[in-house]
């Protein structure tokens, strides 16, 4: 990353401290848990905590207050409009109706699930303050799906996998959000691919300017004219190994969980399954 940072800003303890026990219904929080987790486009702390074991939180029913719990401060990156992280939101509270583990928010004080919290953005000019959202997602526990011994990943486990991929589409069939629809994200949502074209040149080395150009061809020659004809909906959009919380018992694993729908796109499925199986 060159230049401006383009993360939302780091938070110290004593900040985090402070959202959660004012913003949030955190009467306790672990400094010794708390610790950033590594992240791409946000900025995300993992905190052990204990919420107010009180019947005004909107999910209060959820089993979680009065004892020490693993959670996720979440700070978002500005290019994702607010309208969208509570589009997400949404999303992760309807796959949790559907029986789904996922990294869904818990409420603040008044009952929302998106904050915003005071910071400073770094540019090429200088520091200016700006607001960031905020939110506190549940921790999902487990491993990691790329973290798995390699004689797990039996056909009867990468089955179970395939299987719970349509699990969530199945889930997500009956859910939409105007923002999720709107927003075009141009990176990582297939259906633009092509827009990638004009990085191409900036590769370093002749070979890999070849390959990207022959992938490129390949997408708009072979799978551009398919997709008129192709299902569309909200799709995960980093369906992989990373995002995908697993159990392992001896040789054999389970999975448990889902989180990151950062990349959650209204796309083709075709892609959703393109990118699960790009992904160890
Ligand atoms: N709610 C969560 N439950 C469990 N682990 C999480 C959670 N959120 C983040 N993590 C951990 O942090 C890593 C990066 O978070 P993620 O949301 O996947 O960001 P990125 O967009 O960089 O992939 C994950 O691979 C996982 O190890
Ligand atoms: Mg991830």
């Amino acid at each position: 990353m060159s230049g401006a940072e383009r993360r939302p800003p780091s938070v110290s303890f004593e900040t985090a401290l402070r959202i959660l026990r004012s913003t949030f219904h955190f009467e306790d929080v672990l400094q010794s848990s708390f610790k950033e987790l590594p992240c791409y486009d946000d900025r995300h702390f993992y905190f052990e905590g204990r919420l107010i074991p009180t019947a005004q939180r909107r999910d209060a029913d959820d089993g979680t207050a009065g004892k020490f719990e693993r959670f996720v401060l979440r700070t978002s990156n500005l290019m994702f409009p607010a309208g969208l992280v509570e589009g997400l939101n949404a999303l992760m509270l309807h796959l949790s109706s559907r029986g789904i583990n996922c990294s869904r928010p818990i409420a603040s004080r008044v009952g929302r699930y998106m904050e915003m919290i005071p910071g400073k953005k770094i540019s090429q000019t200088g520091h200016y303050p700006q607001e960031y959202p905020v939110r506190v997602l549940q921790f999902v526990s487990g491993l990691l799906m790329s973290e798995l011994d390699a004689e797990c990943l039996t056909p009867t486990f990468l089955y179970s996998v395939g299987r719970f991929a349509g699990k969530v589409d199945a889930a997500l069939q009956d859910f939409s959000h105007p923002a999720i629809e709107d927003f075009v994200n141009e990176c990582w949502d297939l259906q633009h691919f092509s827009c990638l074209k004009r990085y191409i040149s900036s590769l370093s080395e002749k070979k890999k300017i070849a390959m990207a150009n022959s992938v490129m061809k390949l997408y708009e020659e072979k799978i551009e004219p398919m997709l008129p004809s192709m299902k569309k909906g909200v799709i995960h959009g980093d369906l992989n190994g990373k995002n995908i919380i697993v159990q392992q018992s001896e040789n054999s694993a389970a999975i448990v969980g889902l989180i990151d729908f950062g990349d959650c796109v209204h796309s083709y499925y075709l892609f959703k399954l393109a990118i699960l199986v790009a992904h160890r």
